[in-house]
This record gives C-alpha cells, sequence and structure tokens, in this order.
C-alpha cells in the first residue's frame, strides 16, 4: 500500500509570485548604473531582459519589432499556417538592416518609365543598375526619374559616377560617406566591383535611433518563432529567418516531446529553447537526453489566462519553476538561460524572477495591453481594453492551429480563458517603465546587475499580509 507520507515531497514548498518577497541588501548602486543585460538563449544577448509570448494576442510582426528595437526579443507564435509564420519573422527581418542583401536591380536598357514602375511597386527611391555580370555600372533614383522623359533609357538618366562601399564598411563610416556626399543609397561591391547589397541612410539612421537594439550579423533585428517538435516542416521553413526556435508545448517533460525535439534539433542550425518545464527532475532529465538547448522556458500553468492549475490541479508556478531549474543547472554545472514565463505582471515580478535564477521574463499579459498587440481593442465603459487568450482557450483552438500545444485530440478540456484587459498604450513607453522600475528593484537588492541580481538578492517567505491586493483586479471577462 502506498503511504501519503511518501507520495509528498517532504521540504518541497510550491511557492508562487505573492508568497516571495526581496529583502532590501547593502547597495552600493544607482539605478542609473545597473545594467540590464542578459541572455535570451546561449547565443542571443539582449540589453533588458524581456520577452514576449508566442501567443495570437500577443506577438506577430509588429510586437517583435519593437521588443527587438528596445533591447528584447519577441517570440512569433504559431497559431496559424507556416506562410503566415515565415511571412511574420520576415517582416522583423525586413524591417531593418544594415546591409540588404536581396537588392532590387534594374538592366541599363530598360525605360526610365519602368524603373519609375519598380519603384513605385517596391516602394522604394533609388535602384542599382548592374550588367549581365551583376557588376555596377550606375543608380538610378527617384531624383532622377522625376524629371527625365519617361521614354528614354536608364543608362542615360542614371547617375554613373556612383559613390560605392567595400563589404567591411562599418555603420559609422556609412552614414559619415552618405553624408559627406548627400546620398541616401550606398551600393556595396566586391573587389571586381559586382553588386553584393545596399546599405540606405534610413535603415543606418534607425541604428542611431534605437541605440538599445537587438540586432543579428546582418543589422537585422532579431526574432524568435514558436514550433511544436512535431512539425520539421515548419522548423526548416522558419530556420533559414529566425535566430531562434521556441519549442512550444505545455508540457515538455513528456517521452514522444523529447523524442521529437532530439530529431528535430538535428534537422535545424539556430538556437532552440525548449519549454515548458516545471521542476528539476524534469529539467535534469531533458539535459541528459537532449543535446545542444540553448535555452529553457519554464513556467507550467501559472500564465494570467491560463486554467490548467484550475482544472487539474497540477502545475509548477513559476518562481518556483524558476528555482527548480536553477539548482538542476547549478547541479549540472550548465550554464543554460532560463526564461520565466507565466503570471509576470510587472517589474517586481521580473526582479523576482531574476533573482531566482531566470535570465529573461516571458510576458504574455504585460505585451497583449499594448498597442503592437495583434488583438483587438474595444471600449467598455470608458477605458479601452485588449482582448487576451490563452492558446489552450476555447477562441485560439478554434482557430485550430495550436492543435498539439493545449488541444491535442486527448485533450478536450479547454485550458486557457479570454479576458479583456486594460490598454497600456505603445509598448516601448511598457518597455521603459519596466526597466526603470526594475533597476529600481535591483538597487533595493544591492545588484548592479542580472548576474549579481541572482547571486545577491536575499529572498523572503511573504505572510499573506504583505501583498494586499491583485493586479488583475481590472479584468473584465467578456460575457
Ligand atoms: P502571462 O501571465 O504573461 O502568461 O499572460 C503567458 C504564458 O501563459 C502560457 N499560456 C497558457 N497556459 N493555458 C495555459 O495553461 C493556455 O491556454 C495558455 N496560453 C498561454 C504560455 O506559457 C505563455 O507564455
Amino acid at each position: 500500500m502506498v503511504k501519503i507520507a511518501e507520495k509528498l515531497i517532504k521540504g518541497l514548498a510550491v511557492f508562487t509570485f505573492d508568497d516571495l518577497i526581496i529583502l532590501p541588501g547593502y547597495s552600493k548602486v544607482e539605478p542609473s548604473q545597473i545594467s540590464l543585460k542578459t541572455r535570451f538563449s546561449t547565443n542571443i544577448e539582449l540589453n533588458v531582459p524581456f520577452v514576449s509570448s508566442p501567443m495570437d494576442t500577443v506577438t506577430e510582426s509588429d510586437m517583435a519589432i519593437t521588443l527587438a528595437r528596445y533591447g528584447g526579443i519577441g517570440v512569433i507564435h504559431r497559431n496559424c499556417t507556416i506562410e503566415e509564420q515565415v511571412e511574420m519573422v520576415k517582416k522583423v527581418k525586413r524591417s531593418e538592416s544594415f546591409i540588404i542583401r536581396d537588392v532590387i536591380t534594374v538592366k541599363p536598357n530598360i525605360t526610365v518609365g519602368e524603373a519609375a514602375n519598380y519603384m513605385k511597386l517596391y516602394n522604394i527611391s533609388g535602384l542599382p543598375v548592374i550588367d549581365d555580370e551583376n557588376k555596377l555600372i550606375g543608380i538610378i533614383t527617384g531624383r532622377d526619374v522625376r524629371f527625365a522623359n519617361p521614354n528614354i533609357l536608364v543608362s542615360d538618366a542614371m547617375t554613373k559616377d556612383v559613390i560605392v562601399a567595400e563589404e567591411k564598411i562599418t555603420p559609422e563610416e556609412a552614414i559619415n560617406l552618405m553624408k559627406r556626399y548627400k546620398i541616401e543609397k550606398l551600393p556595396v561591391v566586391d573587389k571586381n566591383n559586382k553588386l553584393v547589397g545596399l546599405i540606405t541612410y534610413k535603415d543606418v539612421a534607425l541604428r542611431d535611433k534605437y541605440p538599445n537594439a537587438i540586432r543579428d550579423d546582418d543589422g537585422r533585428l532579431v526574432v524568435a518563432a514558436a514550433i511544436s517538435p512535431f512539425d520539421i516542416k515548419r522548423a526548416k521553413m522558419l530556420e533559414k529567418y529566425v535566430d531562434a526556435l521556441v519549442i512550444d508545448v505545455a508540457h515538455f517533460h513528456n517521452e514522444n516531446v523529447m523524442q521529437a525535439t532530439k530529431k528535430l534539433i538535428k534537422e535545424v542550425n539556430v538556437d532552440i529553447i525548449v519549454g515548458n518545464l516545471g521542476t528539476k527532475e524534469g529539467v535534469t532529465d531533458v539535459l541528459s537526453k537532449i543535446e545542444r538547448i540553448n535555452g529553457l522556458r519554464v513556467g507550467i500553468g501559472g500564465g494570467s489566462v491560463c486554467t490548467t492549475s484550475q482544472i487539474t490541479r497540477t502545475g509548477a508556478p513559476t518562481p518556483f519553476a524558476v528555482a527548480q531549474a536553477k539548482e538542476a543547472l547549478e547541479e549540472l554545472g550548465a550554464d543554460i538561460p532560463i526564461i520565466a514565463d507565466g503570471g509576470i505582471k510587472g517589474a517586481g515580478d521580473i526582479a523576482l524572477v531574476l533573482a531566482l535564477g531566470a535570465s529573461s521574463a516571458m510576458m504574455g499579459y504585460v505585451f497583449a495591453a499594448c498597442k503592437e498587440s495583434p488583438s483587438p481593442i474595444t471600449m467598455i465603459g470608458n477605458r479601452y481594453y485588449k482582448l487576451h487568450r490563452g492558446m489552450g482557450s476555447i477562441g485560439a483552438r478554434q482557430k485550430r492551429m495550436a492543435l498539439d500545444r493545449y488541444s491535442q485530440p486527448s485533450k478536450s478540456i479547454p485550458e486557457g480563458m479570454e479576458v479583456w484587459i486594460p490598454y497600456k498604450g505603445e509598448a516601448s513607453a511598457v518597455i521603459e517603465e519596466l526597466s526603470a522600475a526594475l533597476k529600481v528593484a535591483m538597487g533595493y537588492a544591492g545588484a548592479s546587475n542580472i548576474k549579481e541580481m541572482f547571486e545577491k538578492a536575499q529572498i523572503g517567505w511573504a505572510s499573506q499580509n504583505v501583498y494586499s491586493k491583485t493586479h488583475y483586479e481590472e479584468i473584465i471577462k467578456p460575457t
């Protein structure tokens, strides 16, 4: 007979946000001296520890662009077709770049009118002119076509003396060159004068505008995308454009999921984040069975729109899951960033998960409320609200693409709900506010960076009187 005492794990307290509090510690730092630099995965660094959830009311291109511009990263949801998801990722990648590689060019023997049509079609203001060997022979710009007869050839209207750059040019050198010659397009050529790229003033100027942005080697914004471990086709299509793939299942410590992930990892060559995980045992087991994991997404059933814990009485609240994962990593001597996911409502919650060992915080609720989220906005009373829904909610499941996360045929119970949350405006302002408040929290703990937040912050148990008010009280449920 199994004894109940054997089932209960001795000394194991399962806690959530309101059970803990960070204690003020000796501090030498002022908030302005604090760095929020961190890692999303083993190869992706962030300037702020904020990640937007792969949910269809949270992260599509606009949200991912803002997150990356302000130092974080967005994970594009997968509740859509492969083509739609790839297009969203491409939109992020196209939004900015240093050297554009897929340059739209023209041949010298087309007419100026045709060149003008290309400019209109692609919404661009200048086209490099190349010969049959891809050698640069000129450039034709909006200025050239505006005053020229549309029937003459491009070769007669183009600028032939083109200012060019070599591939090794830095953004600062490119800006200086463009300013000196008052030009907006700088073709990049190899030593044989073959066109290999194009730098535009608009793109390099954006680098000044967003100094905190996280960019890849080509100067494009970083972006991640969610996938099912069983969808190798999707993973391979996305791999060409994304910086990381996030295996997006509710319960990763599952044999089928782990076997499928093992196969998938062999097929792709970008950072792989796995999750969600909730226990030390789960993390240890996963790391012993799967090689090349670049990040761990942890927290089960604790999200603002999750009903998993209420329905099933199972779960691993996010702060607990972070502590468990960190313990596993420390014992294994593994250095893999932990992404805390679910139930994070603001900077204090972020401070807490960082103090427990997370490297970044993934948020659905916080970002669903912002302008850039794809969810509908509505006025209720005299306030604006945005819709936020769990990916296991009836509405999301009706889209029938989140099939293997929360709505496998065997799982016919919805594990998420739909709520209206107060509109908060632009995500950039939310990120700035979170950053400022997080720095204050870190200052109290005496931490000058995120690593120190884990090393130095002391955490105490909070009695039920410590936090008397919940932040979700303004939610309005649709009738
Ligand atoms: P927040 O609290 O930031 O949580 O909105 C976002 C995270 O919640 C998870 N998620 C779900 N969990 N049922 C669940 O049990 C659901 O329908 C559901 N939808 C999202 C997910 O991990 C997300 O990042």
